[in-house]
């Protein structure tokens, strides 16, 4: 009766909200609709064959819807200045994207596996898990990070029901979805890593009974975006090929500085895992000279070059920016930019770190070591 009296004398207004809130309503189901399409057709979805993804041989095309969940970001690091100044720009460029459209981005945790907190406990969420017991990595500090996802995975409790593997020296450049369709993980294909021209040694770990070593697949561990469920049980394989590759000498010789990603692609093969190969799931300057749509830029390479704007790889340049150049701690604010004519890849990389370093506080803090 009241609301009848009222709805009468306040009919036109009312009315006009209704308009208003069905117009909205409309315009946003239709952005909705373009935007999925768009990600649709980015995402190779659309029924047109896309080189930039790579979908496994023996993927199930039931499986194969789009996995619009969020997903975990784990970094594994150490405590040593050189890990922790990445880790924070790392985290800078996280928090910047994760709410980002398109993004599935969820929570994030550093897996500290130097077994004590450090100064980064309140800036970074951080999870302290063991090193391997002392002797064992044979100075191979990344053979510890099996056992740091062993760890994690086992005491942590996570929310997300996917977890990204990440490493210190990513940024994040775009918003990152859910790459993993179901229950098929997604990986970027490395061009250096070849299952198939190592066979003799690969089939130490892989029995012929197994089947062929082209199911290897040509990734390491990160990035990768996987189901947790599948995760915690190639983690302890992970943890015991990477160990046992490290012991066969033949193997340790063959594999050198990659036998840690070789021994995550051996473990999942093992568990019968293969991966989507997403090109476009990182860049690598300087190889890579644009951002383009890709997500996550991998600064493992040094960026060496001429004034004039020419690459010197392997040779020290007039300009460059190399990780290793900073070793013992964090490089100074406000880098300065390359010369004209050096890659969009490479610009856009030194302006990301200089505006990841320009807005942490005490960016050049003194390490409390
Ligand atoms: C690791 O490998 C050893 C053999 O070298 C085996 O006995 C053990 O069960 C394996 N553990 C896991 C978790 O796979
Ligand atoms: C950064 O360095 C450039 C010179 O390379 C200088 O012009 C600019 O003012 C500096 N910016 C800041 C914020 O210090």
């Amino acid at each position: 009766m009241i609301g009848r009296k009222n709805m009468g004398r306040a009919s036109p207004v009312f009315l006009v909200l209704l308009a208003l809130g069905f117009f909205f309503a409309t315009y946003n189901l239709l952005t909705m609709i373009i935007h999925n399409r768009e990600k649709a057709v980015a995402d190779g979805l659309d029924g047109v064959p896309d080189p930039i993804i790579q979908m496994p041989g023996n993927a199930n095309t039931k499986t194969t819807v789009r996995t619009k969940v969020p997903f975990h970001v784990a970094l594994t690091a150490t405590d040593a200045p050189y890990s922790k100044w990445q880790c924070r720009i790392m985290y800078y460029w996280y928090k910047k994207v994760k709410d980002l459209p398109g993004s599935d981005m969820g929570g994030f945790t550093r897996v500290l596996h130097s077994g004590k907190s450090d100064d980064l406990m309140d800036e970074i969420p951080t999870f302290v898990v063991d090193p391997l017991p002392a002797g064992l990595d044979r100075g191979y500090i990344v053979l510890n990070r099996p056992w740091a996802f062993v760890q994690w995975l086992e005491k942590a409790s996570i929310e997300e029901e996917y977890i990204l593997m990440a490493e210190p020296d990513h940024v994040f450049v775009n918003p990152l979805p859910n790459l993993a369709l179901g229950g098929l993980p997604a990986g970027f294909p490395f061009f250096y890593i070849k299952p198939a021209q190592h066979e003799k040694i690969i089939r130490k770990f892989y029995p012929e009974e197994k089947g062929p070593v082209t199911d290897i697949d040509p990734i390491g561990n990160s990035p990768v975006i996987i189901k947790k469920s599948l995760l915690e049980q190639i983690a302890p394989t992970w943890m015991n090929v990477s160990l046992r590759m490290k012991d066969d000498q033949e193997t340790d010789k063959a594999f050198g500085w990659v036998l840690e990603m070789y021994a995550y692609a051996v473990a999942s093969a093992l568990h019968g895992v293969q991966h989507i190969l997403r090109k476009d799931f990182m860049l690598q300057p300087p190889w890579d000279l644009e951002v383009g749509k890709k997500f996550i830029i991998h600064y493992t390479y040094g960026c060496d070059y001429n004034l004039k704007g020419e690459l010197t790889y392997g040779k020290i340049g007039e300009w460059r920016f190399d990780k290793r150049s900073f070793l013992r701690g964090p490089p100074p604010r406000n880098l300065s930019l390359p010369p004209p004519g050096v890659p969009e890849s490479v610009v856009t990389l030194v302006k990301k770190v200089n505006e990841a370093t320009a807005n942490i506080p005490d960016w050049e803090k003194e390490e409390k070591e």
